[in-house]
């Protein structure tokens, strides 16, 4: 179990590099079991649940070559076969992805039922609603998902839900189905716009990504691509959400700052200085936070990934706030663990106000899920005292060096390796 020693009080100033986005990288990586011939991929970020997908599809019986930290070449050698190893599927949600990559390249998958998560419960009827369109049978025993079809078939599916994953899957079978499939209802994020993009360099033919309707036509063989993946925003609005709570002035670099525009817009509603450049964000609070209602929905709205840290710069803000999650019916995991820090919430199902303005209080805090473990990080860079955040491994899973980048702008933070000592380097003691 990782833990994270912080103690707070100190403004962050400096530059920070942002890295690639898991949520595209782990969409993109089950995509490449369709090429015939070699990809590479850039800009993939060192993250555990890409390790963990990147030992899923090497089992599968890709070659996998890495040509430093972040760039890596694929060698589609003879693929295995279409049930990946059950161990390393349960620890990522995203391994659904591999029904809609695995129905593609052999018309059948086998994948165990996706674990549920602390975002409340996380269904894919809308992912096996869109595989039975195609065609595909399904049959669920065992805890497992067995997909077969003799031919995927190109059809009109529209999703009662907007769902990330759903979109994903579907554009990865629908990619070598016969004939012309439309998604309607789809989610709009730029992780979908950028698999799309991978997916057309490998020869696949998507209109529409990033819009309501997706327009797929079936194509029989993919061949390699090169491919850089896009910035994480989520990873960049950690760092602008990091600096408007602490106070000070960070310039978050190596980002696309279109898909940070609620983020943008929700920090200058709350008086913080932000600055647009072509490939930078400035960020800027030396004044109050003024108190703000904040309301996440799908993208272009204010991203549910961002709530819980959203949650932490609205307990600093002098006031009452309110937080309303649209996405996910239990995405409050964090909140128990704020209140821990003196934060002072009341949660009404998808609905959180909060009295801000209190100072919390460093404690001994732990990470509930990824997301959740970013915002106990903000909040302990904020509280008095030292905060003890033990499950860091969940942050880990979305965030490559975390604590090198908040040290380099001047945090005081530590992780603990097994047995060291809780005192930070160059702590006063
Ligand atoms: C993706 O999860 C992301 N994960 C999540 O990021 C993100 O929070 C979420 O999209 C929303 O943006 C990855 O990309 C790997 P959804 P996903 O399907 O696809 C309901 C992070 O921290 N729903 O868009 O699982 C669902 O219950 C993670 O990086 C159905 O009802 O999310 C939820 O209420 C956390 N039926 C809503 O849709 C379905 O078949 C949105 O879920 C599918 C979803």
């Amino acid at each position: 179990m990782h833990k994270i020693i912080l103690h707070g009080g100190n403004k962050l100033r400096g530059r920070v590099k942002i890295n690639g986005a898991k949520n595209a990288a782990l969409a993109i990586l089950p995509a490449v079991l369709l090429a015939s011939e070699k990809v590479t991929l850039h800009n993939v970020p060192d993250i555990t649940d890409v390790r963990t997908m990147l030992r899923i599809i090497e089992d599968l019986g890709t070659t996998i070559r890495r040509r430093g930290r972040n760039t890596l070449e694929f060698y589609p050698s003879s693929l295995r076969g279409y049930a990946p190893p059950y161990n390393l599927v349960q620890k990522i949600r995203a391994s659904s992805y591999l029904m809609g990559s695995l129905l593609a390249r052999f018309g059948k998958a086998t994948v165990p039922v996706p674990g549920g998560c602390d975002l409340g419960p996380r269904p894919i009827d809308q992912h096996l609603k869109g595989f039975t369109a195609l065609g595909a049978d399904c049959l669920i025993e065992h805890g497992l998902i067995n997909l077969a079809s003799g031919k995927l078939t190109g059809a009109h599916i529209y999703f009662d839900v907007v769902s990330v994953g759903a979109t994903v899957n579907l554009m990865l079978a629908a990619a070598a189905a016969e004939g012309r499939t439309v998604l309607e209802n789809v989610a709009k994020e730029p992780e979908i716009v950028d698999l799309a993009n991978f997916l057309n360099a490998m020869g696949a033919v998507i209109k529409g990504a990033g819009t309501d309707v997706i327009k797929v036509d079936g194509v029989k063989e993919f061949g390699g691509a090169e491919h850089a993946i896009i910035p994480d925003r989520i990873e960049a609005g950690t760092f602008m959400l990091a600096v408007a709570a602490t106070g000070g002035e960070v310039i978050v670099g190596g980002v696309i700052p279109k898909h940070l525009e609620a983020v943008t817009a929700k920090l200058r509603e709350m008086g913080v200085e932000v600055e647009v450049e072509p490939e930078q964000i400035r960020v800027r609070r030396e004044g109050p936070l003024v108190p703000s209602a904040l309301k996440t929905f799908p993208y272009p709205g204010f991203p549910t990934d961002l709530q819980p840290l959203g949650m932490v710069l609205l307990a600093a803000a002098e006031g009452t706030s309110v937080v309303t999650e649209n996405v996910f019916d239990g995405r409050f995991g964090h909140v128990d663990e704020l209140e821990k820090m003196g934060a002072r919430i009341k949660v009404e199902g998808r609905i959180a106000v909060i009295d801000g303005g209190a100072p919390l209080s460093g404690a001994p805090v732990s990470a509930t899920d990824l997301r959740a473990g970013a915002a106990l990080l903000v909040a302990g860079l904020i509280a008095q005292g030292e905060t003890a955040l033990s499950d860091a491994e969940h942050i880990y899973r979305g965030y490559e060096n975390i604590e090198e980048k908040l040290a380099s702008l001047g945090a005081q933070i530590k992780r603990l390796r097994a047995g060291d000592s809780s005192s930070l380097a160059g702590d006063p003691g």
